[in-house]
């Protein structure tokens, strides 16, 4: 699932093609017509499915929607993977502990949706990202990875977001290698 440019998704494409993880990519939903998420799916071949949030009534009915388009090609997990909507119990209670989310911040630190504008304005001099299972409550859940990133006297915005970003695309794949494990569709072995 993706609302914006993509990287995380991409980055989760080319670990299952590079054999990082034994995983496939079936199918990538946005919420944006044209995103640049859709985009590099397009470019990938990975198939991907448009279901714009300001076609639905209500956030329940957008997750409906989320679930029946996963369950109708099977995957076992579901990554949120930059999507910038809340989801509801429809989406999380139809893949218990299948459901992940990426988070620019360390966690429990600077939840919502401008996270890395929270750090910078606290001051604090180290943050990073954290991929965890969703829970109803937004950004909560157990924590499967985090990757701290200093913070530099002159970062803007674009200069953090940049070296978060090259995290995530790290723990991304290894997130979905251990959500796998727990639910024993992975042996430690693999991946
Ligand atoms: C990522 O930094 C992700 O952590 C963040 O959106 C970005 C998506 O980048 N997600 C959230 O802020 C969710 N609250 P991408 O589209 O390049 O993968």
């Amino acid at each position: 699932m993706a609302s914006g440019a993509g990287s995380n998704f991409e980055a989760l494409v080319h670990a299952c093609g590079d054999g990082t993880l034994p995983a496939e990519v079936a199918l990538l939903v946005v919420n944006n017509p044209g995103c640049g998420a859709q985009q590099r799916a397009e470019h990938l071949g990975v198939p991907w499915r448009l279901l714009d949030h300001r076609l639905f009534a209500s956030r329940e009915l957008l997750d409906q929607a989320l679930a029946q388009a996963f369950q109708d090609v099977q995957v076992d997990l579901v990554v949120m993977a930059g999507w910038m909507r809340i989801v509801t119990a429809e989406l999380i209670q139809a893949f218990p502990d299948r459901l992940l989310n990426i988070h620019p911040s360390l966690l429990p630190s600077f939840r919502g949706a401008r996270a890395i504008e929270q750090a910078l304005a606290a001051g604090v001099t180290l943050t990073g990202c954290t991929a965890h299972l969703v829970r109803e409550e937004v950004d909560s859940g157990p924590i499967l990875v985090q990757a701290a990133v200093p913070i530099a006297m002159d970062d803007t915005r674009e200069t953090l977001a940049q070296r978060i970003h090259h995290q995530e695309h790290r723990i991304v794949p290894l997130a979905v290698q251990l959500a796998a494990q727990r639910l024993g569709l992975l042996t430690p072995a693999q991946g």
